[in-house]
């Protein structure tokens, strides 16, 4: 029985700082859902990440870290490639090719250019060429969808034009890649300021819940949770009841049920000192087993190393040869000698 194509799915993330329940419930739990409907690649993107000094030690461990908590929350090496960007030397090597047909106004024009650039005393250049490696990820691999968020609208962009100039110069090479930007949803927010977005850099004493928080922790965590003065315990837009309002939300996916099932769940609480009891636990349960499960993946460096290798196997056996296509396109030989 023949089976349609699956569409292909390339989702990049930077492997700086640790993860918290914002990212997780925000980005990591819907690739894991979303698995096997489509093909998927997620890539641990370190190349960009140096765009931004990093320290060495750093910067190792928090690649490592980062594909550890994705294998832990669930992501599958049978399902998923998961795949460190800089163990593929095609990205590097495609951005080249990619960088000499980008006009260079439109790097200048790009907004987190501009804002990055401007909080910074030297300005290197590969954080204006950034989207160039960005553009090279997605089009080596032929991806018909992107998932990211707003702020990389502009990118996507750039690298929908990318593909096209190419296509138009060389004949038809890429396809030409679906920006999916997530739809306004979980937005989780700080439990230390609920108007505030939880956030990496805001990370401080009761902002945020990371992945790898004890049980203890994530109790204290919660316990000092800003909310308001009031004791409603209701779903509201009302910037007053956003600390509820988040502690709803967060409760309701951590244990999957709908809005009315959660105001049951708290119809009998006393103030919001049960609510922010009944999060906790619910934290609890859904971050322990990721955590353990990561723990276990550090601390056996050869089980990581093995998925990584296989992940990069198998994310070459796509670039790889898309590479060469380009190169050939282009009018460089490829000799036998020097294809992979
Ligand atoms: P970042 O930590 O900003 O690099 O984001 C990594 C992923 O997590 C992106 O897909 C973000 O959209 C998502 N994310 C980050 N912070 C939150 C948050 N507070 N709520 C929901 N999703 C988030
Ligand atoms: N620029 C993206 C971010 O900061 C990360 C990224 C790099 C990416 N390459 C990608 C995202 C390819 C999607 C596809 O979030």
């Amino acid at each position: 029985m023949s089976q349609a194509k699956k569409r292909r799915v390339f989702s990049g993330i930077q492997p700086t700082g640790q993860l918290h329940l914002g990212n997780y419930l925000g980005a990591i739990r819907h690739w894991v859902r979303g698995q096997g409907q489509k093909e998927n690649f997620i890539c641990i993107v370190d190349l960009h990440a140096i765009t931004v000094f990093q320290e060495p030690e750093a910067l190792r461990h928090n690649t490592r870290s980062l594909a550890a908590m994705l294998l832990a929350a669930g992501i599958d090496p049978d399902q998923t490639t998961l795949f460190v960007q800089s163990h593929v030397r095609a990205h590097a090597e495609g951005s080249w090719f990619l960088s000499c047909i980008t006009p260079l106004g439109r790097l200048e024009r790009m907004t987190q250019y501009k804002d990055k650039s401007a909080r910074q005393e030297r300005v290197d250049t590969g954080l204006l060429t950034y989207p160039v490696l960005q553009a090279a990820d997605i089009l080596l691999y032929d991806a018909d969808e992107v998932p990211v968020g707003e702020d990389q609208k502009q990118h996507l962009e750039l690298s929908r034009d990318i593909a096209q100039r190419f296509n138009h110069l060389y004949g038809d090479t890429f396809v030409v890649p679906e920006p999916k930007i997530a739809k306004v949803g979980a937005r989780i927010m700080g439990f230390d300021d609920p108007t505030a977005k939880m956030s990496k850099s805001l990370a401080g004493k009761g902002h945020s819940v990371l992945m790898t928080d004890q049980d203890k922790v994530i109790e204290k965590t919660l316990k000092r949770a800003v909310t308001d003065s009031g004791n409603e315990i209701v779903y509201s837009e009302d910037p007053e009841k956003a600390g509820v309002n988040n502690l709803l939300t967060i409760y309701q996916l951590m244990t999957d049920k709908t809005p009315e099932q959660v105001l049951a769940d708290f119809a009998d609480a006393r103030g919001y000192g049960d609510l922010k009891k009944g999060v906790a636990e619910a934290v609890i349960e859904g971050v322990r087993p990721i955590r353990e499960r990561y723990n276990e993946l550090m601390a056996d460096p050869a089980e990581l190393d093995g998925l990584l290798a296989r992940g990069a196997e198998q994310a070459r056996a796509v670039a790889e040869p898309k590479l060469i296509q380009v190169k050939e396109k282009m009018g460089f030989g490829v000799p036998a000698e020097v294809r992979p």
